[in-house]
């Protein structure tokens, strides 16, 4: 039987849904640690070796997680992703779009950089530069966010709303991440998640956080959405522009109406968008990376 590697430290409730979309393709997926995989550069054996895939490498990775961890440990994880694409191993989403997307400087960039809407943003290591740029904020008018720059589910993020608050403005690791907050239109809080699967955006819900933090994982709602066209298309670019697999598009609408692109994850959870949408997401990833990158199934 195929055999594909689920790269993943928690397999839970996504590991299973994936394991199941696979196996009904006729694929055995097997969880795998990114921290029990090594190089191994002799001259006789497989150069990776990934635990349950010493004989032969998957069929194909598919990336559920990627641990944290030091500098060192996390561009060894990187290596082991692109190590596996450089020896033929489909890996879904690959490190070079984990790269770009985990890191939440170089999404802002790269969206700004093709003329995408997001919101104005400034990455700096100076403190004093940085605690300028927000008292700068606060005196126009503008409330300020500061966030982790390998943050996620609405972890470590702060909202700066005067200058008391700069006491506590501090970095992470370093390095200052700062976004205007974007009041949304409408009554309390939310935004919206789009998820695009190969160009395509599948489904989309609203999300109503408890605060102004919409993560599921912080407590938002979540209630299906139709996709507007124009939507959709601004969450195809966001994934264009970091050349992804697939992605869930985090976008709130301004309070003049316009779409600001927030976020582009490349390793979405889609437990909550799942409790309200009717496509099965699993099996269309499945059938999507198997579709595109796995030749017998091309074949079939
Ligand atoms: N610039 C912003 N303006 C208003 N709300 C924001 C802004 N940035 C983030 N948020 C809120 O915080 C949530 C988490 O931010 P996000 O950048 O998506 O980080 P995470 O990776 O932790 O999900 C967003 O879904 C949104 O609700
Ligand atoms: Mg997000």
């Amino acid at each position: 039987m195929r055999r594909i590697a689920i790269i993943t430290d928690d397999p839970g409730w996504h590991g299973k849904q994936l394991c199941l979309a696979f196996s009904e393709r006729g694929y055995a997926a097997e969880y795998v640690s990114l921290t029990a995989c090594k190089l191994q550069l002799t001259v006789t054996e497989l150069p990776i070796v990934i635990p349950g895939f010493e004989q032969e490498l998957p069929a194909a990775v598919f990336v559920r997680g990627v641990p944290g961890g030091s500098l060192e440990e996390v561009v060894f994880y990187l290596d082991v992703l692109h190590a596996l694409k450089i020896l033929g191993v489909p890996v879904y989403n690959d490190a070079g779009a984990i790269e770009r997307s985990v890191d939440k400087g170089m999404t802002s960039f790269l969206l700004q950089h093709v003329g995408l809407p997001t919101a104005m943003t400034w990455v700096l290591r100076d403190r004093d530069a940085a605690l300028a740029i927000a008292e700068q904020q606060l005196h126009e008018g503008h409330y300020l966010i500061s966030k982790p720059l390998f943050g996620s589910q609405g972890e470590g993020i702060r909202r700066i709303e005067k200058t008391t608050d700069l006491l506590w403005l501090t970095s992470s690791r370093g390095i200052y991440y700062l976004q205007r907050f974007v009041e949304c239109a409408g009554d309390g809080y939310s935004d919206v998640r789009v998820f695009v699967i190969n160009g395509r955006a599948v489904a989309a819900m609203r999300r109503r956080g408890i605060s102004w933090l919409n993560n599921v994982a912080r407590g938002a709602s979540c209630e299906c959405i139709e996709l507007e066209p124009d939507l959709a298309e601004l969450a195809i670019a966001a994934v264009n522009a970091l050349k992804m697999d697939y992605a869930g598009v985090d976008v709130i609408q301004d309070a003049d109406g316009c779409y600001r692109i927030i976020e582009v994850n490349s390793v979405p959870a889609w437990k909550g968008l799942q409790s309200v949408c009717e496509i099965n997401i699993a099996q269309h990833l499945v059938a999507d990376l198997l579709g595109r990158y796995c030749v017998q199934e091309k074949l079939c």
